[in-house]
């Protein structure tokens, strides 16, 4: 059901691959709920060609660019003044580490990748946001989300380099948001959401009993790509105007959690077995 929360906002959207991608998904949601908004993706990912069937859909267009280059950044943001003048959102829904996807372990990373991993997952947001306020192109009162993982906070085994990128990630939110809030009443927070079965999301091995995991120990199960859409287009909207720096669990209760019964089933279950052998 669209409630038209986003009704004449204007935005761009970072990082929808396939129709599997969060970022697809608050595409779709944003456009039911009013928004206009501009779609953009690494070059790369162009070849697939899914992303141009999200722009019919929503009646856009897209434009290549690599988050890691300030030119490419510099680009979106020119045609994003000359189609809209100003706008109210950004998404950031970005994430790769080619130590991840090697399967290099954290203490054997290669640093070139290091450096990558840090640079497309983090220090972009940085530099998307560095390159919005300067041309001053965000409306009072704008918002601007990132999408990150708990893994930020808490070591979860095999996300590897990207716990690191997620921590500064949320770290900018923080330092950019009291510094964008001050001189333009703009908001930046970071979502945090349940593991979900993305492309980036399977890249992280062992993904399929890592949701069964967190399933049992969220409350509420784990939230989907669908529902952090929802999540996400409350933060686009003026419902959520003092809501800054912060970062947001969306996860189904599952990083206030230290054990569940549902969990502790499972465990004690395989605890038995390896008595018997
Ligand atoms: N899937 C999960 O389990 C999960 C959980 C929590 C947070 N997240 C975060 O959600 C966000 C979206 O990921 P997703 O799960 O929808 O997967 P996805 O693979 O659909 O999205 C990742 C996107 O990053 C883009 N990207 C990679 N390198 C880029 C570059 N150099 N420039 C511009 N874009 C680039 C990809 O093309 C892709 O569209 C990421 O930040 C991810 O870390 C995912």
């Amino acid at each position: 059901m669209a409630y038209n929360l986003l009704k004449g906002k204007k935005g761009i959207i970072f990082g929808a691959l396939n129709d599997k991608s969060i970022a697809w998904k608050i595409a779709e949601k944003a456009y039911e709920e009013g928004a206009e908004f501009i779609l953009t993706n690494a070059p790369v990912a162009m070849r697939y060609g899914e992303i141009k069937e999200l722009a019919k859909q929503c009646n856009t267009e897209v434009v290549p660019a690599d988050a890691s280059s300030m030119k490419d950044i510099e680009n979106l943001l020119d045609v994003a003044e000359k189609k809209y003048g100003k706008i109210d959102f950004i998404l950031h829904s970005i994430g790769m580490s080619l130590n991840v996807r090697k399967g290099l372990p954290y203490d054997k990373v290669n640093y070139d990748y290091y450096h990558k991993t840090m640079d497309i997952s983090a220090i972009s947001f940085h530099r998307v946001i560095q390159e919005a306020k300067k041309r001053d192109i965000m409306n009072e009162w704008g918002s601007i989300v990132a999408l990150t993982y708990v893994a930020a906070q808490r070591t979860l085994y095999r996300y590897n380099d990207m716990a690191d990128a997620k921590a500064v990630l949320e770290s900018i939110a923080r330092s950019f948001g009291y510094m964008y809030g001050r001189d333009k009443n703009v908001r930046i927070n970071t979502i945090s959401q349940s593991p979900t079965m993305t492309t980036a999301g399977s890249g992280v091995k062992g993904i399929d009993n890592l949701l069964d995991f967190t399933e049992r120990m969220s409350p509420l199960g784990n939230a989907t790509a669908e529902e952090c859409a929802d999540y996400c287009i409350t933060l686009f909207s003026d419902l959520t105007r003092k809501v800054t720096m912060q970062n947001l669990f969306h996860d189904g209760g599952f990083s206030s959690m230290g054990m569940s019964e549902r969990a502790m089933m499972v465990y004690n279950k395989s605890l038995e077995q390896e008595e018997e052998e």
